[in-house]
């Protein structure tokens, strides 16, 4: 069933509300836009769509996400935009250390910052070893080219997005050198984005040639940096944060990722990599904090499932909104 069809289950004052819909192996995803509704409207408003739409056969599971509306009218992020589009604004999200979380923040911050409004697309830039394909669930798609550009794929919550799982077969080992790299990099980001205000790329780990390329050809307005808690992952950040400084792009935060582990059996909370030591790392070198993502068994679960945290409701959903907000007042005091 397409968008059409899911929207014609709904009442008209529903339909009205939803900005994509979209049907995929018994799911379906449905963006919302929540403008003017209090929380209890917005529950009742997903209730309501999980109930009509749930009722379709076929239909085994319904997914809404709710935006809020900044921009009334506006089309939904990657839809065509003249030639004349203005380029996104790069946004790099970097660590020092492998494994911290880069892309599981990149996915849940771009559906986060949509639904704050923003018309987001996500480049995955690990070349190497690409996440954002099943985070963002479009494993398998394939980009079509324009000329001589690519046109990004779109994911099941509406983000277009590109990442080279999307180019090479799933499984095959890439063995380029850094130039090949960087040209393919390149072509991700050089792609056609049409209204897309932001791009957020998630980089590889480390500090080699491929984040080297990123810095020089492609300017990123700012980066933020992803540290887990303990002191040697801090150590890296900086390594990074020294990165990005050496190459002129601000630093627009830390994010400490993997703070604080809620026990899901008994409930304890305890800090396995400790706690606080980013947003004291951060003070002591005069970088804003943004934010704490706690280390959760849901979190890893629903970005391998595709079906990202930030997506939902409750605190871990919270805890991306909140960097999301804080990630859009530096976008809105740069216009300024
Ligand atoms: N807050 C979290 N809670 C639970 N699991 C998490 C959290 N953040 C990341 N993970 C999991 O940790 C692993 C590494 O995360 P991720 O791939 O996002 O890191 P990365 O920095 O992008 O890694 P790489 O350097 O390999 O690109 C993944 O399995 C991911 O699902
Ligand atoms: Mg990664």
């Amino acid at each position: 069933m397409d968008q059409d069809g899911l929207k014609a289950r709904l009442p008209g004052s529903i339909a009205q509300r939803v900005q994509s819909a979209r049907m995929k192996d018994g799911v379906a995803t449905l963006v919302v836009g929540a403008d003017g509704l209090d929380a209890a409207g917005r529950q009742g408003l997903e209730a309501a769509i999980k109930d009509v739409i749930g009722g379709i056969e076929g239909v085994s599971e319904v997914r809404v996400a709710m935006m809020a509306d900044r921009a009334p009218g506006a089309e939904p992020a990657g839809s065509p935009a003249p030639e004349a589009a203005k380029k996104p604004i790069i946004i790099a999200v970097g660590s020092g250390k492998g494994g911290v979380g880069k892309s599981t923040l990149t996915g849940n911050l771009a559906v986060a910052l949509m639904r704050a409004g923003r018309k987001v697309g996500v480049v995955d830039a690990d070349i190497y070893g690409p996440s954002q394909p099943t985070i963002l669930a479009t494993k398998g798609e394939r980009p079509q080219a324009e000329g001589d550009k690519l046109v990004p794929v779109a994911s099941p919550l509406g983000i277009p997005m590109l990442s080279m799982g999307h180019l090479v077969e799933p499984g095959k080992a890439i063995a380029w050198r850094g130039p090949m790299a960087g040209n393919a990099l390149g072509q991700l980001i050089d792609a056609r984005w049409g209204d897309v205000e932001v791009l957020l790329v998630d980089l590889p780990p480390g500090t080699g040639d491929v984040q080297l390329t990123m810095l020089q050809r492609y300017k990123p307005a700012g980066a933020v940096i992803v540290s887990t808690p303990q002191d040697l992952a801090l150590i890296d950040a900086q390594r990074a944060a020294n990165l990005f400084e050496s190459g002129k792009v601000p630093i627009i935060g830390l994010v400490e990722n993997m703070a604080g582990y809620t026990c899901p059996h008994c409930g304890e909370t305890s800090d396995p990599f400790g706690r606080g030591g980013v947003e004291a790392a951060a003070e002591a070198t005069g970088i804003p904090f943004m934010g704490r993502i706690p280390l959760a068994l849901e979190i890893r679960q629903q970005a391998d499932a595709g079906t990202p945290t930030a997506a939902g409701e409750g605190p871990q959903a919270d805890a991306f909104a909140t960097i999301a907000a804080r990630l859009s007042d530096w976008l809105d005091g740069r216009a300024d």
